[in-house]
């Protein structure tokens, strides 16, 4: 039987309004998960003036995301609100647009390329160490998530445009503070039922235009050295050693595409989109590693191993691949908090996928942390155990597919294999290295949805093993 949107369950709003005013922003994703419980893994959301597709189901979830770019795009109002950012690049260009970008960004972001990256990634694990090892020589309560933005920044920096920015060893005025700014506020005007910050200038939004002012002017510092290089070092031209490098190659044979504005926006993309992720990723990770010793207990017993001849950290790129245990353990963080739990889409034609009859314009909002927490999909589903993800493991139910932390189909994250390479280096060396005790306690830290899932603030007191 085919179904019309139109005459799904969902949640009762009021007349006229819907559920506009019931909307908890900061808590969407669990909302949604809640009305998934009670109307199934496809709902009517109405929030008034839009009626909104819920999907929770993954097997649909993959298949929307599979339609992409033809039949389905991120939706204009993202696009709006990230392009009055000045952002415009591989996350919202769409068609054959987003097509050219995306084979450059994800060429720049492929094994070969980090592999060669590798010795400058080490670089900055040793400086994060350097700051681990002060925080253990005092024994002070310690805000490891600020260093942890930091660490991404710089390895994002460094790989996607050759820069090495260094903010982990610098104080105060960094990228990082400018870009906390943007996130929240990108995410408020998307869910924002009318655009209240072109009538109505708040705090928030002055801030926002003063971070992305202060973004733009260093990618444009970005750019017009990368210009310099080339133009010093035609060779490159053949073969660019980096993202930076490539786009400005691509922009000399195709102007259209790949305009200032293209090149500006895929470099605020890269920065926005490499760093918040992997931090909060690896932060989820300490949270939950604290509530459970026994897994940190049998992830030391891997790293002990592993890093036998290392001095604290994994020098050697290939080792990498060796840390099946740590993967489980970031493949179960992710599955639990995933920091992109809600991905958005429209329907470009009309199209029916299962038993579903979407129209063209029909938004659809893909949360899919309900299915990778649902027995359906995996035995013990609310039990974090990293073993289910190794082979041979015993577990029962195990569906891969339906946690996708990283998105699927075309437009899934160019960026999954660099931040699995992040959370390994970062997790060995401060495992392998230091006691993690956690000040705040664990269970206390709590979910807040702003674009990415973040976790309120939290400091750990580290020792040296
Ligand atoms: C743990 C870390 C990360 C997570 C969980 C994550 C997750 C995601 C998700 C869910 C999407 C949307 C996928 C979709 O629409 O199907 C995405 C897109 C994207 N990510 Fe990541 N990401 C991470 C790290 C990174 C890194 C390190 C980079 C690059 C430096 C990156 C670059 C991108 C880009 C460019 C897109 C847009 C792709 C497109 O539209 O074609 N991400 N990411």
């Amino acid at each position: 039987m085919v179904n019309e949107i139109k005459d799904l369950k969902g949640p009762k709003g009021l007349p006229i309004v819907g559920n506009m005013f019931s909307l908890k922003l900061n808590e969407l994703h669990k909302q949604i998960e809640n009305w998934a419980d009670v109307y199934g893994d496809v709902f009517l959301l109405d929030t008034g003036l839009f009626k909104h597709m819920v999907v929770t189901r993954p097997s649909l979830i993959n298949k929307i995301s599979t339609e992409r770019p033809d039949y389905f795009s991120r939706g204009k109002k993202l696009n709006d609100v990230l392009r009055e950012g000045g952002v415009h690049g591989v996350f919202n260009a769409e068609g054959d647009e987003w097509r050219k970008h995306r084979v450059l960004i994800a060429k720049g972001l492929d094994v070969k390329h980090q592999q060669s990256f590798y010795p400058n990634l080490v670089d900055k694990v040793n400086r994060l160490k350097r700051k681990f090892d002060a925080a253990a020589e005092t024994g002070e309560p310690y805000d490891i998530q600020k260093d942890l933005f930091r660490f991404t920044v710089d390895v994002t920096t460094d790989l996607a445009f050759g820069y090495d920015v260094n903010t982990l060893e610098q104080e105060g005025g960094v990228i990082q503070d400018h870009m906390e700014k943007i996130f929240p506020t990108i995410f408020k005007r998307i869910n924002a039922p009318i655009p209240w910050h072109k009538l109505i200038r708040s705090k928030s939004d002055r801030e926002f235009d003063l971070a992305v002012q202060e973004m733009n002017k260093l990618v444009r510092k970005f750019i017009q050295e990368g210009r310099e290089k080339l133009k010093n070092n035609p060779q490159l031209k053949e073969n660019p050693s980096n993202i930076l490098e490539s786009i400005l190659v691509a922009a000399e044979e195709d102007e259209e595409v790949f305009t200032d504005e293209t090149i500006r926006g895929n470099l605020l993309t890269l920065l926005m989109a490499g760093e918040d992720t992997t931090a909060l990723t690896i932060s989820w990770m300490i949270v939950l590693l604290a509530g459970r010793p026994d897994i940190v207990d049998q992830l030391r017993i891997e790293l002990d191993n592993i890093m036998l001849n290392s001095q604290g950290i994994i020098s050697e790129y290939k080792l990498n691949s060796e840390l099946k245990y740590l993967e489980g353990c970031a493949y179960e963080s992710l599955r639990f908090k995933p920091i992109a739990p809600i991905v958005l889409h429209t329907a470009l034609q009309d199209i029916q996928l299962e038993e579903f009859e979407i129209k063209k314009d029909q938004v659809v909002l893909t949360q899919y942390r309900h299915g990778a927490l649902s027995e359906k999909y995996f035995s013990d589903a609310k039990e974090f155990n990293p073993r289910r993800w190794l082979k041979g493991s015993g577990c029962p139910v195990h569906n891969s597919d339906a946690s996708t932390p990283f998105g699927s189909g075309p437009r899934f994250c160019p960026g999954k294999n660099l931040a699995i390479l992040e959370i390994k280096a970062v997790i060995s060396m401060l495992y392998k290295n230091y006691y993690v005790e956690m000040i705040t306690p664990f269970n206390e830290i709590e979910e807040v949805m702003a674009f990415t899932m973040m976790n309120t603030p939290y400091k750990v007191k580290l020792s040296k093993r």
